[in-house]
């Protein structure tokens, strides 16, 4: 990759996936990866920037570096922006445009009033141009801005996605306490299932946990078919996007026979929503959902992998009510699964206590928010 055609770049990442995420990115031909804070900052040519929206599953959204200014106050930030790009080019006011901001720098604390700033400079800008200027749209921008204040510097990138890249389009129907979909492929990508043993989710809610393993397994790029932002940007290659698109779709694996993929959910509701989910994305056949309490099924001829995203109790008395499942589980396992590996989400130590079994690996996670662990379990 020549320097001239590199791109500097964040992939926001759910928290604790980071090592995951870098993973993804350097696999997908990304240079210079290195984790942060819910983040990894790397290089990437546009080709392999286009092959990130379209086929990296981590990340919520990635965002590509255009200017970067020193910032001591909201003057500075003021001028900063009018000057960052030739907007020109890039923004006419016929397009509409959004700006989020993280970070602070002095004197601009809140994100909030922040964004006004840049905002602000902006339709300033647009006025001296043309006279007019852009409208805000929050929810379907032509153009995503967002700016980074690292103590004394601004960073103004382009969000490309056009919308969190978890969203990947199937999932019509929530469960209850659903995972986000970029989490749940993490989870699948740290328990090193590879598709080659039976997969098995004993409280699959709305089965997401087997439909990013199975679309994992499959390498269907998540990205394909959906409308992102960076194909509105002034320097938008279509010829080099088809290219990645056609890429991406090659990847994907069509006479693959995937070993047994079974979900069990005991609420029938949510055990249909699944099956909606599954057929939305396609999977119809790839994998089961059965309806009722694990503890009244047999699992797949093994060894294969147990992935669990249980129940946490947040709220008062639940906890009670979850030991039992809990325990039941532990004893499910024990019984029915020797020889597997089992995964587990847990949100509540106590809890997890009740399986009567010692995790050998313990990674943390953050799921929306509540401080987890993905507990890696080798059953005897
Ligand atoms: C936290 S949710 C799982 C969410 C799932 N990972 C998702 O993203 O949709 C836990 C699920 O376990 C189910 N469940 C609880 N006890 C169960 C049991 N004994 N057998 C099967 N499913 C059970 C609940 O109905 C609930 O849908």
């Amino acid at each position: 990759m020549g320097r001239e055609n590199r791109l500097s770049a964040v992939a926001v990442l759910p928290q604790g996936l980071e090592a995951a995420g870098c993973d993804e990115l350097s696999k997908l031909g990304a240079h210079e990866v290195r984790p942060l804070r819910r983040a990894a900052e790397f290089q990437a040519s546009m080709a392999c920037l286009y092959r990130l929206h379209l086929q990296a599953r981590l990340p919520f959204r990635l965002l590509r570096e255009m200017a970067s200014f020193p910032c001591q106050g909201r003057d500075d930030l003021y001028d900063g922006i009018r000057r960052a790009l030739n907007w020109e080019r890039w923004l006419h006011p016929s397009m509409s445009f959004r700006v989020d901001v993280t970070g602070s720098a002095p004197g601009l604390n809140h994100s909030h009033y922040s964004a006004l700033q840049v905002k602000n400079a902006l339709v300033d800008q647009q006025r001296d141009i043309w006279g007019e200027r852009s409208s805000i749209d929050l929810e379907a921008p032509d153009l995503s801005l967002h700016l980074h204040l690292n103590r004394e510097t601004a960073v103004l990138s382009l969000d490309g996605s056009g919308g969190s890249l978890h969203r990947r389009g199937y999932r019509a129907a929530m469960g209850v306490a659903p995972l986000k979909e970029n989490l749940a492929a993490g989870l699948i990508q740290l328990s090193g299932w590879d598709g080659s043993v039976p997969l098995v989710d004993p409280c699959c809610g709305s089965g997401i946990l087997l439909i990013e393993a199975a679309l994992m397994a499959l390498q269907q790029a998540p990205g394909l078919g959906r409308n992102f932002g960076l194909e509105g940007w002034a320097d938008f290659q279509s010829e080099l996007w088809q290219e990645e698109c056609e890429r991406a779709q090659q990847r994907r694996r069509r006479n693959l026979n995937l070993p047994p993929l079974l979900g069990i959910e005991q609420d029938p509701l949510v055990a249909e929503q699944a099956r909606v989910n599954i057929a939305a994305a396609g999977l119809e056949g790839v994998i089961e959902i059965r309806d009722g309490s694990f503890t009244e099924h047999h699992l797949p001829a093994g060894p294969g992998v147990l992935v669990c995203n249980p129940p946490y109790g947040q709220r008062i008395g639940e906890e009670e009510e979850l030991d039992h499942l809990y325990s039941a589980l532990g004893g499910f396992v024990r019984e029915r699964a020797s020889g597997w590996q089992l995964w587990l989400l847990s949100g509540n130590p106590k809890l997890t206590g009740g399986l009567r079994m010692k995790a050998s690996r313990r990674i943390p996670v953050s799921n929306g928010g509540i401080d987890c662990r993905w507990l890696h379990y080798a059953i005897r």
